[in-house]
């Protein structure tokens, strides 16, 4: 079986509250209604992937529970091969979500079944990780599947793009398997051992000397996301690193936005585009999704993504 796009990471329901502000300690907040909505970094990924075009499969943990039914459900319907699936004792990975008006959100993750994707039940489908043209991974897993896992479809000859979030440490040794890394700011400097620096003070320039020095740390190319001032890029083509811009829109919700980027950068790599150009499609799809509510629930469909990029092409400087 040879896919575009596997997916090996985790998959959430996200409970959604939207709130006036984040709360402090000790303080009690009235919110708006709970919305219950498909979401996991993994499981996000691999519908961006596919709502983009390609062929796409994941293998995620979830619980013999309404939640996990509702989370393969959701991914079957955004057109991803959920057969790779793994029900486990225990409940779906559960994330809180407080929403603020300004679209930013506060997240906090109770792992629940993704915890139990160990090496021996990633292995039970190694055939579609060791297949697929583009493999996807990210940390809300244990670690050491990760690892284990790039390293081994590396050597199968499968691309391996890495999201090192949440963040962490990066071993040299993982970094080489990595074409490209994709970490945002505070990914970036983690991923290099560095979570002292503070990032308020940073330019963009500072974060094309930080791609560099994750390159010269092993990574065969890198992106690191930008938010609203964009990505950068090094490697894969972009010999020196190259900015890409973002596209200005009006910001909803920007849960799931990174994801959004990250399947899609997968599915262009997969189509055989070049790195750059891969992430110039990805901005786009990411803007689409921070105009909606949700992570999965706010991703656009290829058409979708193309009409707004010729929008955008017809008002230059948006
Ligand atoms: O990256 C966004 C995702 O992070 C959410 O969908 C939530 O489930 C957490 O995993
Ligand atoms: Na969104």
């Amino acid at each position: 079986m040879s896919r575009d796009v596997v997916v090996v990471g985790s998959a959430n329901v996200d409970l959604v509250v939207e709130v006036p502000r984040r709360p402090g300690g000790g303080e009690t907040l009235l919110g708006g209604d709970l919305q219950r909505l498909p979401g996991g970094k993994g499981a996000n990924q691999a519908a961006a992937a596919a709502r983009c075009g390609a062929d796409a499969g994941i293998v995620a943990c979830v619980g013999h529970d309404a939640d996990g039914a509702f989370l393969r459900d959701r991914l079957s319907a955004a057109g991803v091969d959920t057969s790779t699936m793994i029900g486990v004792d225990g409940a779906t990975g559960t994330a809180i979500i407080f929403l603020t008006p300004d679209g930013e959100n506060s997240i906090v993750v109770s792992p629940g079944a993704n915890a139990a994707l160990d090496i021996e039940r990633a292995e039970q489908h190694a055939a579609a990780w060791t297949g697929s043209r583009v493999l996807v991974l990210s940390l809300e897993i244990p670690a050491a599947t990760a690892f284990r896992v790039a390293a081994r479809a590396a050597a199968c000859g499968t691309r391996v793009v890495l999201n090192a979030a949440p963040a962490t440490r990066i071993a040299p040794e993982t970094l080489r398997l990595c074409d490209p890394l994709i970490v945002n700011e505070h990914e970036a400097r983690a991923a290099l051992g560095d979570d002292t620096t503070d990032a308020a003070g940073l330019a963009v320039e500072d974060y094309e000397r930080l791609a560099g020095r994750l390159r010269e740390a092993g990574a065969c190319s890198v992106v690191i996301t930008l938010g609203p001032a964009g990505a950068v890029v090094a490697g894969g083509g972009a010999e020196t690193p190259t900015r890409v811009a973002a596209h200005r829109v009006p910001v909803i919700d920007t849960t799931g936005a990174g994801d959004a980027f990250v399947g899609a950068v997968a599915c262009e790599l997969a189509r055989g585009v070049d790195l750059v150009e891969a992430v110039r499609f990805a901005t786009a799809v990411s803007a689409v999704s921070v105009q909606r509510v949700g992570a999965q629930a706010s991703y656009a469909d290829r058409a979708e993504v193309e009409a707004f990029i010729a929008a955008r092409a017809e008002t230059p400087g948006a």
